[in-house]
């Protein structure tokens, strides 16, 4: 039997959970001889559309290409084949954190079968929204879509390209179609990408490509069984499972998957060496996308919300929705991934007297899902815990536990609440037992 030493970290709603900080809570554990659990983290998905936030012993880090381990110099950060790969955001990226004393050099590796980004992929994303008839996906404006399409049509660049003698002819060729199809964007649409920006951004790119180590690049599946000798490894994905482009709200959803399944096939490990799956929820929801958002709070709440909390993007800094929970699209997402573990980030926030859960719906919730008007959703009223002393605040932390608890469908799932965010420091949490 194949040895379990796979854990997953998921968000499980609209992205912006707060994986990040559990990366940060994880990877500080220790089990039996005072032995680090984990040895490496693997970025599994998604690209400079993510942003997780980790905060630890004083130091801030938002990594958009690397994942969360950066601050942790016993981890080994590892980049996934599903990574949408932007050298000049993974440059910036390593410089901020040698501005902070961290070197990751000796600890980084990239799957040589990762995505790498081009330059002019940004610009085909905010062309591509721009043309678009009807409602806005609301993309993040990076590339993501048009960079795994090039992939999908198999004339994008992948690492391993980078240290071939083909490689500048490959390039090039990618490139001119890519400023060909800008071209036409402007002819077809009148869309006008600003063309110093196109040029500069090129320009960046390749001198950040000029920085990528060829002893960087490994063959994941590899990579991965050889560093589980000395500990397990943690996969973080990105964005969340309502953003997934299989079971969220398409079109209003991201490009990738974010099924752990799916995430193990493209880095080369077997399902079976799952052991958790860890899934991160906040005790309501955000979105900062197009598409429906049925549950979304009144204009009073969601201000609220979004003040007590600072709810703006790690990527773009735009204003998140804010939404109450939702229990049947949670219990979808926890089954389908296989989330067996849970997370509640942000229990430290309540600006309201009475907190709102949505526990089902009067119609066929989820295939209608995009019908569903506010009228439609049955909701349950649940104390808040503004007024409370920090102490206090536990007991009626625990009265939302449990209701949450109590809907969650345990008999399909078997899941459990492990933990909750009382702040954004790693060591902000505390350990539930219910
Ligand atoms: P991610 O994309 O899921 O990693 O989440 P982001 O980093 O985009 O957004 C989560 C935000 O919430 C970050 O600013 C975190 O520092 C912050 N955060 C995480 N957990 C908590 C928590 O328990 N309480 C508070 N107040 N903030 C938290
Ligand atoms: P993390 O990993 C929140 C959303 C965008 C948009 C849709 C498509 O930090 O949780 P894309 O740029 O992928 O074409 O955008 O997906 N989105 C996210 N929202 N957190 C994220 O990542 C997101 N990544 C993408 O806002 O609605
Ligand atoms: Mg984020």
């Amino acid at each position: 039997m194949i040895k379990q030493f796979i854990d997953f970290l998921l968000g499980l709603r609209w992205g912006d959970e707060g994986k990040g900080k559990w990366a940060s809570y994880l990877l500080c554990l220790f089990v039996k001889e005072k032995k680090r659990k984990y040895k490496a983290i693997v970025k599994a998905n998604g690209g400079s559309n993510s942003g997780h936030t980790q905060e630890h012993e004083g130091k801030k880090f938002v990594g958009h290409i690397l994942p969360s381990g950066a601050l942790f110099p016993w981890i080994t950060l590892l980049i996934g084949g599903g990574v949408v790969f932007d050298p000049v955001k993974f440059k910036k990226e390593r410089d901020e954190l040698k501005k902070m004393g961290i070197d990751i050099s000796n600890r980084i590796f990239i799957a040589h079968n990762t995505i790498l980004a081009s330059p002019f992929e940004p610009f085909i994303d905010k062309a591509l929204e721009y043309c678009k008839s009807g409602e806005k996906i609301g993309t993040t404006g990076s590339g993501i879509g048009p960079a795994l399409a090039s992939d999908k049509y198999r004339n994008g660049l992948r690492m391993f390209y980078l240290f071939r003698e083909d490689f500048t002819a490959k390039k090039n060729e990618l490139f001119k179609m890519q400023k060909n199809l800008l071209l036409k964007f402007y002819d077809e649409y009148g869309y006008k990408a600003d063309i110093n920006l196109v040029d500069h951004a090129e320009t960046l790119w390749i001198q950040a490509i000029e920085e990528i180590s060829a002893e960087w690049i490994c063959d994941m599946s590899e990579k991965i069984m050889e560093l589980s000798e000395d500990g397990d490894i943690l996969v973080e994905g990105s964005q969340g499972f309502m953003l997934d482009v299989d079971w969220g709200d398409y079109p209003f959803v991201t490009s990738s998957s974010t099924i752990p399944t799916v995430l193990c096939s493209s880095l080369g490990i077997p399902h079976t060496a799952i052991r958790n799956v860890y899934g991160v929820i906040k005790p309501y929801e955000t979105k900062v996308g197009g598409g429906p958002f049925p549950y979304r709070m009144d204009a009073e709440n969601e201000e609220l919300f979004r003040k007590a909390a600072n709810e703006f993007g790690a990527t773009t800094g735009r204003p998140r929705s804010c939404g109450w929970l939702d229990i049947p699209t949670l219990n979808r997402a926890i089954k389908i991934t296989g989330t067996n573990k849970i997370f509640i980030s942000k229990m430290d926030i309540c600006p309201v007297e009475k907190m709102k859960v949505f526990v089902g719906c009067k119609k066929d919730y989820m295939h209608g899902f995009s019908e569903i008007t506010v009228g439609d959703l049955v909701s349950e009223e649940v104390p808040g815990w503004k007024n409370d002393t920090p102490v206090a605040n536990l007991l009626h932390h625990d009265n939302f536990i449990n209701r949450i608890s109590g809907h969650l469908k345990t008999d399909e799932c078997r899941v459990e609440i492990v933990a909750v965010g009382t702040g954004p420091n790693s060591s902000d949490y505390k350990e539930v037992f219910i």
